[in-house]
């Protein structure tokens, strides 16, 4: 399972980058309104640092809309996927996209049936959103794993995004449960690194170390 950051802060996706696991970016409106900048110019500054995908999500709520916004997303690199929304007129999007050969995620996925629809309409990833299905008592790793086994069975090459990451365990059982990705916000991403036992040893080394050194 590869590594998204699920944020349009810059900082934080350097950072991300700097520590050399990341394979791409999702943001969305709300992420790119937090941001208080420009949506075109923080997908320039976004795309020079990153190479891998970005995606970048269309406001239309009609095809033809959805379509204009896209290709003006798609001219500013070569990475910028677009992030559609799980819905009819979503879909004739993307079949659109990928017949131009242009990336698409497709987000607010909440069923498998919408999974395996948003792969046959062509798109490059569907993003199951795990913490939002559990926020309302389901279970958001169940369904990662019911759309890995079809993707599986019927050789589907879309690539599963496990997004509304909300806790480490969730990244632990995405990987577990078949998801190709995870996209992770920055605190989550961080907790990942720690653990209580690598600080300790780490202190314990170097008082040694120390111990050693100043006989
Ligand atoms: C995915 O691409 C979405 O941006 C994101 O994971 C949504 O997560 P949230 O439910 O924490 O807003």
């Amino acid at each position: 399972m590869k590594f998204f950051i699920d944020t349009a802060n810059i900082d934080e996706i350097r950072h991300a980058h700097e520590l050399g696991i990341l394979a791409g970016v999702t943001t969305n409106p709300s992420l790119v309104a937090k941001e208080n900048v420009s949506f075109h110019d923080r997908l320039r500054e976004i795309t020079s640092l990153v190479s891998g995908s970005v995606s970048a999500e269309v406001i239309a709520t009609d095809a033809e809309g959805m379509i204009a916004e896209g290709e003006e997303l798609a001219k500013i690199a070569p990475n910028i996927t677009i992030k559609v929304p799980m819905t009819p007129e979503g879909l004739k999007a993307v079949k659109v996209f990928s017949e131009k050969g242009i990336k698409t995620n497709v987000t607010l996925i909440f069923s498998a049936n919408q999974a395996l629809l948003a792969a046959r309409a062509g798109a490059t990833y569907v993003s199951p959103f795990l913490g939002r299905l559990d926020d309302i008592g389901h279970n958001g790793l169940d369904l990662i794993e019911t759309i890995a086994n079809i993707f599986a069975i019927h050789d589907i090459e879309t690539e599963i995004i496990a997004a509304s990451i909300r806790h480490p365990q969730h990244v632990t059982e995405a990987a577990l449960k078949g998801a190709h990705i995870a996209t992770v916000p920055y605190n989550v991403l961080m907790q990942l690194f720690k653990h209580p036992l690598t600080d300790q040893g780490i202190e314990k080394f170097l008082a040694d170390w120390n111990k050693a050194n100043q006989k």
